[in-house]
């Protein structure tokens, strides 16, 4: 092949790879839950890894994702919606502890930069969400949760 052309296709390749950026990240609250809905492009058919956390005090807890480990106390209090150019992230029982900066970050493997949005959570001036439930049109997330269910409760056993 034409080296020139080469070139030219792996450019292409890498800037539609290059194209994956959170376009927004907002929060509402959902009866006493946190909800954090991160949108974001989608343009590739490789695994995006991507991680939602909480920066308080300058210290970063992760809350859920593929890239850190989340911690102990957050597991039990968050579940995931996952399609396809948007995550939804619920927390538990929300207060006022749970203030802070939350971020939702992307992140393709192979690429070193990282796209990421920010938003300040504080209780007092959290919305309500409005509109209906993303859950009820999705069903894979119930499969995830059924078949992580076993899982999940093996954890919780050997932590207690
Ligand atoms: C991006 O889309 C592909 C298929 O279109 C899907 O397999 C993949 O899971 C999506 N990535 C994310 C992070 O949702
Ligand atoms: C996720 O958590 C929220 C609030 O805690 C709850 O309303 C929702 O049903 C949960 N969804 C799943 C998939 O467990
Ligand atoms: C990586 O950085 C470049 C230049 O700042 C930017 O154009 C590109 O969108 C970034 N890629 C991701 C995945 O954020
Ligand atoms: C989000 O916050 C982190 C930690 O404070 C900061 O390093 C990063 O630059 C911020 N990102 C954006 C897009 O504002």
């Amino acid at each position: 092949m034409n080296p020139a052309l080469s070139i030219a296709l792996l450019l292409t390749g890498l800037q539609v790879a290059g194209g994956q950026k959170v376009t927004s990240l907002t929060a509402c609250l959902e009866d006493q839950s946190l909800r954090l809905d991160c949108r974001h492009e989608n343009s590739t058919s490789l695994p995006i890894q991507f991680q939602f956390s909480l920066t308080r005090d300058s210290k970063k807890h992760v809350l859920l994702g593929t890239l850190g480990v989340p911690e102990h106390t957050y597991r039990s209090r968050t579940n995931l919606t996952n399609r396809n150019t948007l995550k939804v992230l619920y927390l538990s029982g929300f207060s006022s502890r749970d203030e802070g900066l939350y971020t939702c970050e992307l992140h393709l493997p192979g690429q070193l930069n990282v796209s990421q949005k920010n938003i300040s959570v504080l209780r007092d001036k959290l919305v309500k969400c409005r509109g209906v439930s993303l859950l009820a049109q999705d069903t894979s997330w119930l499969l995830l949760l059924l078949l992580s269910l076993p899982l999940l409760q093996a954890m919780d056993f050997i932590s207690l």
